[in-house]
């Protein structure tokens, strides 16, 4: 079957009747909702006018932020009067299906998601023309601004949930675009001035060798570094920061012909290559009018689907270090298969090609 036909199925089938997308139906460590793969989920079936499906999404968001709001307020409270904060009293990065907090541990304190679905909401409202949700979810949009633009500086974990002692121009990038979009829709000057100041934080801490980089003090790279131009523009498709970057990105981390790492060190399952990766160099392609190298990257997603025609989060195809695959399938099974996300990228893709071709 039609690929873009059998991932909008799968993500209406695994949607959760509260909203919640579940990450990966298969894999028991995934049988949770983060609002990072959501929100991006949501926004590929808003690409291809299944607003009803991201509707419900955001409004699990809203009442799951809500039922933690008291949480919220407490770290936001502690922190303006000086106190300290642990990290067991900041957000989850990840809810149940219901909505609750998990009860494992896990690095929760991950700040991306955050502005990822702000910036999604915002994008479906501008999408649909339903404004009225800005005051139907006003009580979660406005507990998320105050919430980023009070804890925006911190060390958090970034969106491979790694490193929790550093900042990471990713995690910035979803912060910078879930303000800017919501100074646009709120025509609230002060949330772009927030965006601005992470803006010349991301040039200023990452910015080197004429290009971004994954960490302050290291010349790496990291495919999520994609996400400064796509979606949320803290740099222009062809700024000759973002040019210099997917150049160094397609030189470290493109393999066979389609496929992405996170980055070269990654030895997640050994580090293979990541489909919604791939989706998204695909999605950078489209900006700069590379449509045969973007339909290129379709057909080798396209060739990672197995026989019920669902997509893994990653194919070992080319591993980083083949000794990590066997430990991690050990601890937590096979690679997750389906992942929702890397469908949910996949519309997007498909979307960008065929609106290119007109
Ligand atoms: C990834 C996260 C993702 C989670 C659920 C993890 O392995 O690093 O980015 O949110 O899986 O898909």
């Amino acid at each position: 079957m039609n690929l873009r036909r059998k991932s909008i199925e799968m993500i209406k089938k695994y949607q959760h009747q509260s909203g919640a997308y579940v990450a990966s139906p298969n894999f028991p460590t995934y049988h949770y909702s983060w609002l990072r793969d959501g929100s991006f989920i949501a926004y590929g079936m808003d690409r291809v006018g299944e607003h009803e499906s991201s509707l419900a999404f955001y409004r699990w968001v809203h009442e799951t932020l809500l039922n933690h709001e008291e949480k919220a307020r407490r770290a936001l409270d502690q922190h303006r009067m000086g106190k300290s904060v642990g990290p067991k009293e900041l957000l989850h990065t990840r809810y149940t299906l219901e909505g609750r907090e998990g009860q494992e541990d896990w690095p929760n304190f991950q700040l991306d998601g955050y502005g990822t679905w702000l910036w999604g909401l915002a994008t479906h409202i501008e999408l649909t023309c339903n404004r009225q949700l800005l005051q139907d979810l006003a009580g979660s949009i406005e507990l998320t601004l105050e919430y980023i633009q009070e804890f925006w500086q911190w060390d958090n974990y970034d969106c491979w949930e790694e490193f929790g002692d550093k900042k990471h121009p990713s995690t910035l990038a979803c912060l910078y675009g879930g303000l800017k979009a919501m100074e646009r829709l709120l025509g609230r000057p002060e949330l772009g001035q927030t965006a601005a100041q992470i803006r010349q934080y991301i040039i200023d801490a990452f910015v080197f060798e004429g290009r971004v980089h994954k960490f302050r003090d290291l010349a790496s790279v990291d495919s999520n570094l994609l996400w400064l131009s796509l979606p949320f523009g803290v740099f222009e498709a062809e700024d000759p920061i973002m040019v210099k970057t997917v150049e160094e990105i397609e030189r470290t981390l493109l393999f066979d012909g389609g496929g992405v790492h996170r980055y070269a060190q990654d030895t997640y399952y050994g580090g293979g290559l990541w489909l919604l990766l791939s989706a998204w160099l695909g999605w950078y392609y489209t900006q700069v009018g590379r449509y045969e190298d973007a339909k290129a990257i379709r057909t080798w997603i396209e060739r990672q689907r197995n026989a019920n025609d669902e997509l893994p989060e990653q194919v070992p195809n080319h591993v980083n270090d083949p000794d990590y695959i066997q430990p991690w399938v050990k601890r937590w099974g096979e690679v997750a298969c389906p992942l929702l996300w890397s469908h949910g990228m996949y519309l997007v893709l498909d979307e960008e090609i065929r609106r290119g071709e007109g």
